[in-house]
Formats: structure tokens, sequence, C-alpha cells
């Protein structure tokens, strides 16, 4: 029995762990439409399809961002006007306030991003196989396979975006804006006047400490953006948060 579990697997095109990553994508689709209705014209076996063929094959420090176009030409996402959330360095509490009410998404609780969030994967020069570990970090070199995923599905994310945009920085750190971070570099350079009304920055901050909303770095922001897109800043207690996560009954113009 044993040998033919071992013979079975050696013909088999893909090795293991592309397999896994496979169906780890494929499970994750699947879930993300089943709870989610509005996303059910997706067709879960062309994304993976659309997925693999970015990177298979490919060395895995050059895998360029339009390495992803047909992943991203592929899915069918609605634009959620006034609801796109923004982040930078608030990775995990963004995701607890998201993942507790429907006021606001972010690229993580759209389909791409939620298949992608915590995965790890790459491929091999002239190989067909997947891996998910072994991959290069995330700068260890630019055009890594993962980094151009997140550069270019957030790159579709906010060119989806409309209405009033809401981004929430961290106010604990020194350059709540930095330039080197996604937000920076990629999302709020495609936020266009004729379609997107206004960026509110919500800056995270530890009770009246750290940086407030005159901070340079959020003068750097606001003249980043085009001058007809209004701009506004609110310094907002993290404990103010936590308590809207704590209540998810509560409104959500309430939490700032
Ligand atoms: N090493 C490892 N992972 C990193 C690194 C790094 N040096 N830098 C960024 N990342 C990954 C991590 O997974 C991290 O949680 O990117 C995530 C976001 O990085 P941040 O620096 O916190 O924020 P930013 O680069 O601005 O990206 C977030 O882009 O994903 C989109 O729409 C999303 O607005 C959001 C923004």
């Amino acid at each position: 029995i044993s040998l033919g579990v071992v013979h079975s697997h050696v013909l088999s095109s893909s090795s293991p762990s592309s397999e896994s990553l496979k169906k780890t994508i494929i499970d994750k689709c699947e879930a993300f439409i089943q709870n989610n209705k509005s996303s059910s014209a997706n067709n879960c076996q062309k994304i993976w399809s659309a997925f693999q063929q970015a990177f298979v094959g490919r060395d895995p420090c050059n895998v360029p961002m339009e390495a992803y176009d047909p992943l991203i030409h592929t899915v069918i996402q609605d634009p959620v006007c006034n609801r796109m959330l923004f982040w930078s360095k608030t990775k995990k509490i963004v995701h607890d306030f998201t993942e507790k009410r429907d006021c606001f998404l972010t690229l993580e609780d759209t389909l791409v991003g939620f298949i992608m969030n915590g995965l790890t994967w790459c491929g091999k020069e002239d190989s067909n196989e997947t891996f998910t570990t072994g991959c290069p970090g995330w700068t260890d070199c630019v055009n890594n396979t993962v980094r151009s995923f997140w550069n270019r599905a957030s790159a579709a994310f906010a060119d989806a975006a409309c209405g009033d945009v809401t981004a929430m920085l961290n106010g604990s750190i020194a350059t709540p804006f930095s330039p080197t971070s996604i937000f920076a570099t990629i999302e709020v350079k495609r936020f266009k006047a004729a379609k997107v009304k206004s960026l509110s920055v919500v800056l995270v901050t530890k009770e009246n400490k750290g940086t407030t909303c005159d901070d340079p770095s959020l003068q750097d922001l606001q003249k980043e953006i085009e001058p007809k897109l209004k701009y506004n800043c609110k310094a907002v207690p993290e404990s103010k948060i936590q308590d809207c996560i704590s209540h998810p009954d509560t409104a959500c113009g309430a939490c700032w």
C-alpha cells in the first residue's frame, strides 16, 4: 500500500507542497464565497490558475507586480464606496475592528486579500513546483513573489476607491505615514479626485502620547494627495477603538 502511495505521488505532475497550496487557496476561496454571497460570480479554479501562472517557473526574486495582472482581472469584486479602509502599521487593530462590523472593508476583507492573507508561496526557475517554505522574505529582494502580490492587490484596491476613504495609521510610531509603506508608495498615489471625495486619517494613539495630526509625515500625506480631495485627520485613542471592538453594536460613526 505504501509503495502505491509513493508511486502515484511520483507520477503526479505537482509536488505535495503545490497540491496543498492549491487546496489551501481553493478552500479559502470557497469559504469566502460561502460567507459573502456578493462574490459568488467568482470561480475558484480559475482564480487558482490565474494565480499560479504569476510565479510558477519563475525566479522568486524576479516576479514583478504585473505578473499578477491576470489574477486581478480574473477576480470579480464590487467596489464599496465610502467603506474602504486603508491602513499602515496597524494590522492587528484594524482587522480586529473590521472583523466585527460591516461598515468598513480592508483589502484583507476582499476575496483576493482574504485568500492570500497569512500565506507564503513561491516557485523556482525552470520548475513546475510550488513552495510554501524557503521563499524569499519581504525585504530579501524587491520583486519577490509575495511582496509583488501585495503591491498589485493593493494597487487594485486603491484603484477601486471611491467616495469617502478612511486610513488607520499608527500614532505610536515616529512616522505614521511611512514613505516606504505600501500605503504611501502605491495606494495614496492612486486616489483620484474624480472618484475619491475625501481621505480621513484615523491616527490611533496611546492615551495622549506619541504623534499628533500635526506630525510632519502627515503633512507630507496631505501634500501628496490631489488638492481637490478633502483631507482630515483625527487622533483617536486606541482604547476607544478597543471599546468599539468589544461592543460591535456601537454605530460605526461613533467609533471616531
Ligand atoms: N517584513 C515582512 N513583512 C512586511 C514588511 C517587512 N519588512 N513590511 C511590510 N510587511 C507586510 C506585513 O505582512 C505587514 O503586516 O506588509 C504588511 C503591511 O505592512 P505595513 O508596513 O504595516 O503597511 P503598508 O506597507 O502601508 O501596507 C498596508 O497596503 O495591504 C495594503 O490595503 C492595505 O492599506 C493597506 C496597506
